[in-house]
């Protein structure tokens, strides 16, 4: 899709916005992986008379955490089990994981993997000499389905010529639903709960951000895959450089803050990434560790993995520290460990790697390599691409530096916070980890509240599904939704909130500005309203300094979730004083509004663990050990709309796969 023609600048915003109403079975906010698997499902188990909606805040072609492209599919099970899939999962993520959710996935996977060769993604083969073949040599061997073999990185992971990944998964779910079924540039800022049927999604009201107007959606089932939430925490990254973060900047929390605004209960909240990155650009580091088998060092030179204090701090975290493979969070323990002995800083030894692979090669065959190492970065994180041209870094000649990024809440990639969802509804699944409809039926990936869905980011516990599982899990949630809508074919959903209302909720940082924007000449300086970027700013001092930011090595205690609390609780009520004079102001206004609850859901939970089960993501240091005895369970909340409060409580973790 390409840009309208539009003058320059952005579009100024009016007192009253037109109103657009619509009603469809089924509504699918976001347009990422998992929504595009989701749109994809839907149309093979809709019927004819059953109606469907897709709304992104963006366009779908390069929206969300795949618009740059990757360079991996993380999570191909192939010769691999579901079984040790969530033996994996449930190590790395220290032990309590849904394994339900998680088998689920494993066993589903691979179909979405092979939909996307299908639908044109190249992926990387082996020949029977084990030579890697990429791009159209690759394509030459045949498909996976057909039994040509994957170049793998790791046990779980295949490589890709992925620079258009998003467009072709896109594409595909364009092709099924029809361009007359999606919206384009539309924000999501509520859902609406029935007004009759208690517990039950009705609806969703958002914005244009193209044109003065405000959409009214009913429906009878919902799915929410809006992403994860960046920008959170003060980003290293400043200046002109805070555009840049490692997950992508446009998910702001929407799935959890609108999921938990109507009573959906969350899980795992406390639970973030942290992911250790290639400085200032952010570019991931699994290519380099698994493909090219590079070691991190430390500031003498080290392999500080290998050393004997690193041995004796990973015991502390047995079994999952002394696992083979080592967990995320304790990887990145590792390295802050280095850090603060003073040996700093952590360097990825690109140049001994690359010498080691190059042993033996043609002159064309190491520069075949050398372009790999580019293109990892070209085809997800270009930005990384760019610095190491700015900074004369060739990586056969120039190490790189490798360091813990800003805090990141998702539920797809190597963190698990999201929403308590229902299992599959299989014998061997506990009733616990089922959630009943009104109706009483199960409806796999619903969450508590009745008809509303989720999935990638938004399926809590888990984690490690990455864009292929994101996708898949849209699917299973796509297949439920379409069975909850049809088997509620007499439900007519109605909504409490007039039309005006709505408007009048949307439109409020508009007219806040329109009724103030004379009082003062700098246009974001003004006793009465605040911009969103100045709450931003507010936002990220308070989370960087209290809430286990960088500024305090990711550390935090019971005292400064405390005050970090309070103040998250006046931004959310300063948040009336919100002021926007267009409407690329508009969304900023209400992204940092989904960023705050998000970021408060999280601290909340965060001060009801009372351990540190992710050492090395962040450290509650009045509690810095994990605590299996007390702690080996979920940590669970629920909003009550109606009240306003909050409850945090515990649920039982169940094993379903032996050791
Ligand atoms: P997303 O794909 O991020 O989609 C979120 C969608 O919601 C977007 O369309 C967005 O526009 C929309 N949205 C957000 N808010 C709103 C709102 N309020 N209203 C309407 N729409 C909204 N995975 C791999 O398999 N291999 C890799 O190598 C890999 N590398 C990665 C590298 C990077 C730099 C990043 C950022 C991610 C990587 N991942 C990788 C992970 C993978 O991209 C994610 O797991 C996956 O995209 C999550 O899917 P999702 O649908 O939950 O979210
Ligand atoms: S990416 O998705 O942004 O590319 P990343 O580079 O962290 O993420 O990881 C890609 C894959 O490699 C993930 O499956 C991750 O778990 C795995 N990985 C990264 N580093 C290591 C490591 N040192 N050991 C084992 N697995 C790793």
């Amino acid at each position: 899709m390409t840009l309208p023609n539009r003058p320059k600048g952005e579009t100024k915003t009016v007192r009253d916005p037109e109103v657009e109403e619509r009603e469809v079975d089924m509504l699918i906010v976001g347009g990422g992986m998992a929504a595009c698997g989701a749109a994809f499902e839907v149309r093979k188990w809709m019927s004819d008379d059953q109606t469907i909606l897709i709304v992104d805040k963006a366009a779908m072609e390069r929206s969300g955490a795949v618009a740059q492209g990757l360079s991996a599919i993380n999570t191909y099970i192939g010769d691999n089990t579901p079984d040790d899939y969530v033996r994996m999962v449930r190590n790395d993520l220290m032990g309590i994981v849904r394994e339900d959710l998680i088998f689920d996935l494993g066993c589903h996977v691979d179909d979405s993997v092979h939909l996307f060769e299908e639908w044109g993604l190249p992926i990387w083969k082996k020949t029977q000499e084990g030579k890697n073949l990429d791009g159209k040599k690759g394509q030459s061997m045949g498909t996976l389905k057909s039994g040509a073999a994957p170049v793998r990185t790791g046990k779980w992971q295949i490589m890709i010529n992925g620079e258009s990944y998003k467009r072709i998964v896109a594409e595909a779910a364009k092709l099924s639903i029809g361009e007359d079924n999606i919206l384009e540039r539309v924000f999501i800022v509520e859902l609406l709960l029935d007004a009759d049927k208690e517990n039950q999604i009705a609806g969703a009201v958002g914005f244009s951000v193209r044109e003065n107007k405000v959409y009214i959606i009913k429906c009878k089932s919902m799915l929410i895959a809006c992403g994860g939430a960046v920008n959170i925490y003060q980003p290293r990254s400043v200046g002109e450089g805070k555009g840049r973060a490692w997950y992508p900047v446009w998910n702001s929390g929407s799935t959890y803050t609108l999921g938990m605004k109507v009573g959906a209960e969350l899980s795992m909240m406390e639970n973030r990434f942290t992911p250790a990155r290639f400085k200032d650009g952010y570019g991931p580091v699994g290519a380099w560790f698994l493909l090219f088998k590079a070691k991190a060092l430390n500031g003498l030179g080290e392999s500080y993995v290998e050393s004997d204090a690193a041995k004796a701090e990973l015991e502390k975290y047995a079994p999952y520290g002394t696992a083979a493979i080592t967990p995320t969070c304790l990887r990145n323990h590792l390295m802050l460990f280095e850090m603060q002995e003073g040996r700093g800083p952590i360097i990825m030894d690109t140049v001994s790697a690359m010498a080691k692979l190059g042993e033996g090669l043609s002159k064309r065959e190491l520069r075949h390599i050398e372009s790999e190492a580019w293109e990892d970065f070209l085809d997800m994180t270009c930005g990384q691409a760019n610095l190491w041209c700015a900074t004369n870094t060739e990586p056969e000649n120039k190490n790189s530096e490798v360091m813990p990024t800003e805090p990141y809440l998702l539920g797809s990639h190597s963190g698990c916070c999201g929403f308590w969802v229902s299992g599959p509804d299989y014998d061997w699944v506990p009733d616990a980890y089922k959630v009943k409809a009104d109706n009483g039926k199960i409806y796999n990936r619903m969450t508590t509240v009745n008809g509303l869905f989720t999935a990638g980011d938004g399926v809590g516990c888990s984690g490690h599904k990455f864009s292929s599982g994101s996708h898949t899990e849209g699917r299973l949630a796509g297949k439920s939704m379409v069975r909850y809508a049809r088997d509620h074919a007499d439900f007519t959903p109605s909504i409490n909130q007039t039309s005006q209302e709505l408007v009048d909720l949307i439109y409020r940082p508009v007219r806040v500005y329109l009724d103030h924007c004379e009082y003062t000449t700098a246009d974001d300086i003004n006793p009465n309203y605040i911009k969103p970027n100045g709450m931003m700013y507010r936002m990220m001092k308070a989370t960087n300094e209290y809430g286990a930011g960088t500024a305090t090595f990711y550390t935090t205690n019971n005292k400064n979730l405390e005050i970090v609390m309070e103040l998250l609780h006046c931004m959310r009520e300063d948040c009336e004083k919100l002021a926007a004079g267009d409407l690329h102001e508009l969304m900023r206004a209400w992204e940092i509004y989904h960023r705050i609850w998000t970021v408060e859901s999280h601290l909340r939970h965060i001060q009801f663990r009372k351990e540190t089960r992710y050492p090395g993501f962040y450290y509650q240091m009045d509690y810095p050990n994990t605590d299996d005895e007390n702690w080996f369970c979920f940590s669970n909340s629920k909003y009550d709309p109606k009240t306003g409060k909050w409850d945090v409580f515990k649920k039982d973790y169940i094993k379903i796969i032996s050791d």
